[in-house]
């Protein structure tokens, strides 16, 4: 696995204000929550497939990769990277009484958008729903407005309909069109709602609490082109939009989430983790500037050098690379590549833009991300006894990666 030297910094010291008491159901210890971050193919998945091997899972996920990917040049290099948000899931409790979705859990998109029920006064007419043809629907959740009592749509003028490119007006209502990467679409209303987090660490560990989070803007989806999974997507980018930032508004969280992904072969669960636990500590720890992205939600740091074994190739300039949980290979650019190629077996693909850190070289870190701070941190850690869901017995669990820090 490589190791990225990146360039690191003194933290900024931000004074996050404690603006609201978040909870109001339940004691908040003020340490944060974290929500079940469940892997489309892990066993604790609805779209888990019992027949596969660790090993064909893996194959699998890199095969999405290259799906995902625009087409390749005649060279077989990716000409350009597109968000693929369909690796990880979490799962979220929407409404009053609460609704239980399971999303896609996306770093490179803003959009919090959950799959709604098109009857009701919520929804769209035909002429802007279209006439979308209706594929087998697969096992999932509707969110249905209609049975909520804090539901409610958000007027053209809003903040949020405004951060949106694509919008119209409704009878005065934000309905929007959200696009991804690999032609993807969602359209509906700009909603608001009570969005309820049960806290999947441990408990004893951490204990059980919820979290409430009132007014959380959402697109009460109801046309969709694609295949998606899950009754959802929540958008985690670097905009006012994500569910990361909207968090960090309402509340003494900050705007600031972790996540420690678990190796393919760990029969578990990780965790995406907010507020104070999002805050990376272990030793070793490296941290990086955000610096600014070609795609505005995109987490994008700037990669100066790749070390593999003793052996450090320096990038000719500084290279933007996107940091994404949603992409398995590692692409990076034609320019840092070529010189590792011909020595080395590496899940890393070529690409002429900007590089990629796709998730397996994410596994076993602890990778937290800072809107406020406007950085990124990574170490090493053992996810399966640190930020496992459920954490399997010492018999299973797993060394940390050797190699891989930031
Ligand atoms: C939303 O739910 C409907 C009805 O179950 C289903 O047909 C559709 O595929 C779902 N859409 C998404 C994006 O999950
Ligand atoms: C978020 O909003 C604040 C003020 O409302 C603005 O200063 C900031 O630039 C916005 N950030 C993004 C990423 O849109
Ligand atoms: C994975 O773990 C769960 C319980 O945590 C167990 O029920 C299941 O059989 C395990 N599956 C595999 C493939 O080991
Ligand atoms: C890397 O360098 C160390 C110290 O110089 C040496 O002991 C080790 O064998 C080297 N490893 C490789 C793979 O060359």
């Amino acid at each position: 696995m490589p190791v990225m030297t990146t360039i690191t910094r003194a933290l900024l010291l931000v004074g996050v204000a404690l603006t609201a008491q978040l909870c109001a159901c339940t004691a908040y210890g003020g340490d944060g929550f974290s929500v079940e971050f469940i892997h489309r193919d892990s066993v604790g998945s609805p779209f888990h497939d019992p027949s596969l091997t660790a090993h064909g899972r893996v194959v699998k996920a890199l095969a999405r990769s290259y799906a995902h990917a625009d087409a390749p040049s005649a060279h077989g290099v990716v000409s350009e990277l597109t968000s693929t948000p369909f690796e990880y899931l979490m799962a979220l409790n929407v409404g009053t009484p609460p609704t239980r979705l399971l999303a896609i859990a996306d770093t490179g998109s803003d959009l919090v958008w959950l799959n709604c029920s098109r009857k009701g006064p919520h929804g769209l007419g035909p002429a802007f729903a279209g006439d979308a043809p209706s594929p087998t629907p697969p096992p999932g959740v509707v969110f249905d407005p209609s049975k909520s009592k804090t539901y409610s749509p958000v007027g053209c003028d809003s903040g949020a309909c405004r951060e949106l490119h694509e919008t119209v007006c409704v009878d005065s209502k934000c309905a929007y069109f959200y696009g991804y990467g690999g032609g993807s679409t969602t359209s509906g209303l700009l909603s608001t709602e009570t969005f309820t987090f049960a806290d999947d660490a441990p408990a004893g560990s951490r204990g059980d609490r919820t979290t409430r989070v009132p007014d959380v803007n959402f697109g009460c989806g109801t046309t969709f082109v694609g295949s998606f999974i899950g009754d959802g997507l929540v958008g985690l980018g670097n905009t006012n939009l994500s569910l990361v930032a909207q968090l960090g508004a309402h509340a003494s969280l900050g705007r600031r989430f972790s996540y420690c992904l678990l190796p393919y072969s760990v029969n578990g669960s990780s965790l995406l983790n907010f507020g104070a636990r999002a805050t990376v500590t272990e030793p070793g720890a490296a941290t990086t500037p955000l610096i600014p992205s070609r795609v505005k939600s995109y987490y994008t740091i700037g990669l100066l050098s790749v070390k593999v074994g003793n052996a450090t190739y320096a990038a000719p300039q500084q290279s933007p690379a996107v940091v994404d949980s949603g992409t398995t290979l590692t692409f990076l650019n034609k320019a840092l590549l070529d010189p590792l190629k011909d020595t080395l077996c590496l899940a890393i693909a070529p690409s002429a833009r900007s590089s990629l850190i796709g998730n397996i070289a994410q596994q076993n870190m602890h990778v937290g991300y800072d809107l406020d701070k406007g950085t990124v941190t990574f170490a090493a850690a053992d996810c399966a006894r640190s930020y496992s869901a459920h954490p399997p017995s010492p018999a299973h669990s797993h060394a940390p990666a050797t190699s891989g820090s930031a």
